[in-house]
C-alpha cells in the first residue's frame, strides 16, 4: 500500500473564542488521505456480475464483526437505489445485515434496536439530520479558510494520486454526503466505489443528491454505513481507499489507517 497525505495542517485564523481542542477539531487537520495499492493491470477491470448483482454471490463486503467474506443473500443487487430488500450474511457468525432505501448497513450494531455505539463528538455531530443537510449547502464551503484548496482541485489531485489504479475499485472513506463519491463516478475512471460512512444521514443526503442526478451510472455506486476502524471489506478487495476531510473526524486515525 502506498498513502498520501494531502493538506494544510495549520490554521491561517484561530478564533479567540473557540477552546483549543474545538479549534483543533475543526480547522487543524484539513487533510485528504489517498491509499492506493499498486496494480499490475493497466486496463480497467470489469466488474463481476456478482459483485453489483443480488443472487447468492460473493460481493467483496465483509462481516465487521469477524472479518469475513458476505454473501448476498437475497436478489436485489446492492448499488445505490436498490439496496432496500438487500441482504446479507456471515456464514461466520450467522449475522445478516440489511439494506435501508439508502444503504447497506454494515455496522456491528446493525439490525440491533437496543444497541448502538456511542461514538465521539466528531462523529456524532454528522449524524445529525441539521448538519448531514447543511453540510453540502454552505458548510463544506468554509473548508477554504481552513486551507483547502476547493471541490474541483481536490479531486484534480485525489485524480492524480489515483493514477495507478484507475479501472479499479476505490473507497470514498468517510464521503459524508458524496460530493467526491459523485464525481469519481462519473468520473468513469473507476469500476466500482463504494461510498462509505457512519452517519445515516450524510448517506440519505448521498443518495438524494445521486437521485437528483439524471444519467447518473447508479450500478457503479454502493453506499454503505460501516465505521472507518471496522472495515467491512475482504483483504485485497480494494485498489484505494480515499478520505477528503475526514482524519479529524476519526475516534482513532491510527485504527483506522491499520
Ligand atoms: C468533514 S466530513 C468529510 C466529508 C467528505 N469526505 C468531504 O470531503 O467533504 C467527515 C465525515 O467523516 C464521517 N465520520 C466520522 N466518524 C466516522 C467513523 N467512525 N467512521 C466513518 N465515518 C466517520 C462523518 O460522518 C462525516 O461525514
Amino acid at each position: 500500500m502506498n498513502s498520501v497525505i494531502t493538506g494544510n495542517f495549520r490554521p491561517p485564523f484561530f478564533p479567540s473564542q473557540l477552546s483549543k481542542n474545538s479549534a483543533r477539531f475543526l480547522f487543524r487537520p484539513f487533510t485528504t488521505l489517498v491509499f492506493t495499492r499498486s496494480l499490475t493491470a493497466k486496463a480497467p477491470i470489469a466488474v463481476e456480475k456478482e459483485e453489483s448483482g443480488g443472487g447468492g454471490g460473493s460481493c467483496g463486503l465483509a462481516c465487521p464483526i469477524c472479518y469475513n467474506p458476505l454473501t448476498v443473500i437475497s436478489d436485489s443487487p446492492i448499488y445505490v437505489g436498490s439496496t432496500v430488500g438487500s441482504n446479507l450474511q456471515c456464514n461466520t457468525c450467522k449475522k445478516t445485515y440489511s439494506g435501508t432505501q439508502t444503504h447497506l448497513d454494515l455496522v456491528a450494531s446493525s439490525g440491533s434496536k437496543q444497541y448502538d455505539e456511542s461514538m465521539p463528538l466528531a462523529t456524532e455531530l454528522f449524524r445529525t439530520p441539521v448538519v448531514s443537510f447543511l453540510y453540502e449547502r454552505g458548510w463544506r464551503q468554509n473548508f477554504v479558510f481552513g486551507g483547502f484548496p476547493g471541490p474541483e482541485k481536490e479531486f484534480d489531485m485525489a485524480k492524480n494520486y489515483l493514477k495507478r489504479v484507475l479501472g479499479g475499485k476505490i473507497v470514498d472513506a468517510s464521503c459524508g454526503s458524496g460530493m467526491f463519491t459523485r464525481l469519481f463516478a462519473k468520473s468513469g475512471l473507476f469500476s466500482q466505489v463504494i461510498a462509505l460512512d457512519y452517519s445515516e444521514n450524510m448517506l440519505q443526503q448521498c443518495y438524494e443528491f445521486i437521485e437528483q442526478e439524471e444519467n447518473f451510472p447508479k450500478e457503479k455506486v454502493t453506499l454503505v454505513r460501516a465505521d472507518i476502524s471496522r472495515l467491512p471489506f475482504e483483504s485485497s478487495s480494494i485498489d484505494a481507499v480515499h478520505a477528503g476531510a475526514a482524519l479529524h473526524c476519526w475516534p482513532s486515525p491510527s485504527t483506522a489507517l491499520k
